[in-house]
């Protein structure tokens, strides 16, 4: 069978530059950051930006976040504030995202902020060598179909990806593990618009109360359902049944055969961290085995737990 190769990239200067050429080219290059493997293209071409969401098969137009190597180079496309430089000069480069107003110079395709006038911008950690050769913004979904599990590791990104992308630069495993908090700062007041790897109390301790999304300003992109496996999966259950693979935190319940775990010590650090990848685990399992589905143990819903949290409800969702 013909098509695309999809290439893989060592992270060493050979490969960081392949993939800096490629992205400045319009070619589409799946890259790891701390939180999870994002799908990039060269924000400034409308192109690149449309082929984004054909590869990952995304049946809107949702806005893109676009990621630089410093502050500056962000705050170029957007109109910062105080709260908004404060959080950068603590939390930058790290899994923060900031909403915005767009300037109306900046060079970013409409599309990749799907026309409105704010804009998503991140400045991610490991990966700022890689975005200074592009020497332009970024646009980066998660680099997963659509509604599937996000990649945090280039194995994961060759699973959802594999023919559709020029490359992916392999950085290894991600060491975040959840996507970025994405925090709403037009408005008067800061809004959390998506739980992630900055929790609240470390953003409410540098810039006070956030306050909670009505319904109609949440993020476009956050549908109910989405980082579905195939299998159903089961929260916060307090006993497993035999024909059930088990996403354990902690202790794992008594009487399960096929157990994830997620932190034998109850850390919610490393939790996160693997989360993605117990989810595509065990989805194979239970494929492969042929069980029912996921049953998920209860984690605490304070600090990373909020995001981790979310992202399960979101996979166990009905479709
Ligand atoms: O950690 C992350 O943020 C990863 C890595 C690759 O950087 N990226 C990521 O992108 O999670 P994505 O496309 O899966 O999620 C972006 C979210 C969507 O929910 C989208 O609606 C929201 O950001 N978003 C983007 N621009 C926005 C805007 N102008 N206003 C409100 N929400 C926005
Ligand atoms: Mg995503």
């Amino acid at each position: 069978m013909g098509g695309l190769i999809t290439r893989r990239l060592r992270n060493d200067a050979a490969g960081l530059r392949d993939a800096a050429a490629l992205l400045q080219s319009g070619a589409l290059v799946a890259f790891g950051t701390e939180t999870v493997y994002g799908l990039g293209g060269d924000a400034t071409n409308a192109d690149a930006v449309a082929r984004i969401f054909t590869a990952k098969g995304r049946p809107h137009f949702n806005p893109l976040i676009c990621h630089y190597p410093n502050a500056d180079a962000a705050f170029a496309d957007v109109v910062a504030n105080d709260g908004a430089r404060r959080l950068a000069a603590r939390f930058w480069p790290g899994p923060l995202t900031m909403v915005l107003p767009r300037r109306p110079a900046s060079a970013v395709a409409l599309l990749a902020g799907a026309g409105l006038d704010s804009l998503a911008v991140r400045v991610p950690a490991g990966v700022q060598d890689l975005l200074a050769a592009v020497g332009r913004p970024v646009a980066a979904p998660s680099a997963n179909r659509s509604g599937h599990i996000s990649p945090t590791s280039a194995d994961d990104v060759f699973a959802e990806l594999d023919g559709r992308i020029a490359a992916v630069l392999d950085s290894g495993p991600c060491a975040v593990g959840v996507e970025s908090t994405i925090v709403d700062l037009c408005g008067p007041t800061p809004t959390l618009l998506r739980p992630g790897g900055i929790t609240r109390e470390d953003l409410e301790a540098e810039i006070g109360p956030l306050s909670e999304p009505g319904d109609a300003i949440r993020a476009p992109g956050m549908l109910a359902s989405h980082y579905a496996p195939n299998a159903p999966l089961r929260l916060n259950a307090s006993a497993v049944r035999r024909d059930e693979a088990l996403l354990a935190f902690g202790p794992p319940l008594p009487g399960a055969t096929f157990v994830y775990q997620l932190s034998a010590a109850g850390d919610l650090t490393e939790a996160a961290a693997n989360v993605f990848a117990g989810l595509r685990a065990l989805d194979e399992l239970v494929r492969s085995v042929g069980l029912a589905g996921i049953a998920a143990m209860v984690l605490p819903e304070h600090g990373l737990g909020v995001a981790i949290n979310d992202r399960l409800r979101r996979a166990a969702a009905p479709r």
